[in-house]
């Protein structure tokens, strides 16, 4: 069984090629690097002692991806690749829109032409905006608040669209809260260009030496500390939730909708506190400001997932932190 992964370099897309591998699929990554390296998916190669096809491409050059059809019998898509900086895309929406947007129009039509049905996508618990109540079910009433989080919606109306015109697709959305940690013996992780949005890889930059210390945005949320509380997923719990994603779209024509979470709160303060446990050194912060756009609270009811999938996230925020700082310790400069 042969599967096409696009961004399959990036943080998310090599921690399932792992799982890929290990499971016995033959994997062909596209992806063009604006995110990522070269040299994360010959580390998959050297964790799994398996071969991935790979591919310098951009999604955007249909040409090039329908030969990769030509070349290869694909069975199914992981859809990965995309532009992710909830920040960056408001200021310049037209580049998300269209590397978003228009890279998932050309591989649907790609994938249609050559008769390959079956995709999991990549989506967002920014789908569901501020929502009303917690934890947040699957049919909570959506809406967005910036350029990338429209593009996780609007995919998701495309592919519900696509659906309706044939019933021959197989489609997952999966709905990821916040992924976090890395491959527990360290060799690949997630490595932002610059200086990273994302709280973890902040905090491990940090811990390394490589940022003088963490803003924490706000500590006047009505949350127990007053910080933020997110579902934060190890993100090789959130791999193995894609095999389990596959393996129920191989006897299931449709659309269908997963959490991807925990269904755990944690709030920044803890894993400030839990990243100090693992890598023994106090973590300097200073309370900063609420970011815009930003929300109190968001965690998952992941239990659909685990009723029709048979899948449950496992690893604590002990071992999230302790992979990231593994990862971190191990690559103080990423793959660089
Ligand atoms: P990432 O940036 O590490 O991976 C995305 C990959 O896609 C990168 O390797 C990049 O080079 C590639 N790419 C981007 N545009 C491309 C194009 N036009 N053609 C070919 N390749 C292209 O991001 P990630 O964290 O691994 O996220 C993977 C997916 O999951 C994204 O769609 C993201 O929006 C989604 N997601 C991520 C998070 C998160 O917090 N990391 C949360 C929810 C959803
Ligand atoms: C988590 C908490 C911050 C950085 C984002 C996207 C979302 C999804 C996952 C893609 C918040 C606080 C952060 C820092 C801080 N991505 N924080 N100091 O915002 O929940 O979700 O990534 O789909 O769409 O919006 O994640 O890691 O940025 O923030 O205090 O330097 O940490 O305020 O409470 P977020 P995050």
């Amino acid at each position: 069984m042969k599967i096409l992964v696009t961004g399959g370099a990036g943080y998310i897309g090599s921690h399932t090629c792992v799982a890929l591998l290990e499971n016995g699929w033959d994997v062909v990554v596209v992806d063009n690097l604006s995110n990522s390296s070269r040299e994360a998916l010959s580390r998959v190669e050297r964790i799994t002692g398996g071969r991935i096809e790979f591919y310098q491409i951009d999604l955007l050059n249909k040409p090039a991806l329908a030969n990769i059809f030509k070349q290869h019998k694909i069975e199914a898509v992981i859809h990965f690749a995309g532009y992710k900086a909830v920040g960056e895309s408001v200021e310049i929406p037209l580049q998300y829109y269209h590397n978003n947007l228009t890279g998932t129009l050309i591989l649907l039509e790609v994938m249609k032409e050559h008769r390959v049905r079956n995709i999991v996508f990549s989506s967002s618990a920014t789908v569901y905006g501020n929502p009303h109540s917690l934890p947040i079910t699957e049919d909570f009433p959506l809406s967005v608040t910036n350029p990338y989080g429209r593009t996780k919606l609007v995919i998701e109306e495309i592919l519900k669209d696509l659906y309706i015109s044939d019933k021959s697709w197989s489609i997952a959305l999966l709905r990821y809260f916040n992924p976090v940690g890395a491959h527990e013996t360290g060799r690949i992780g997630e490595d932002p260009l610059g200086v990273p949005n994302n709280l973890l890889p902040y905090v491990a930059q940090v811990a390394v030496g490589r940022l003088p210390h963490l803003n924490i945005f706000g500590n006047d949320y009505e949350t127990s500390d007053g910080t933020g509380v997110r579902d934060f997923i190890h993100v090789v719990d959130l791999a193995e939730g894609h095999l389990k994603a596959l393996s129920k779209l191989a006897g299931n024509k449709g659309v269908l909708v997963y959490n991807l979470g925990t269904g755990k709160g944690h709030s920044v303060m803890e894993i400030v506190r839990a990243f100090e446990k693992a890598c023994g050194k106090e973590i300097p912060f200073k309370i900063v400001p609420r970011r815009p756009g930003d929300i109190a609270a968001c965690y998952a009811d992941p239990s659909k997932a685990e009723k029709e999938l048979g899948w449950k996230a496992s690893r604590s925020i002990d071992d999230m932190c302790k992979d990231t700082w593994k990862w971190q310790r191990i690559n103080p400069n990423g793959y660089a």
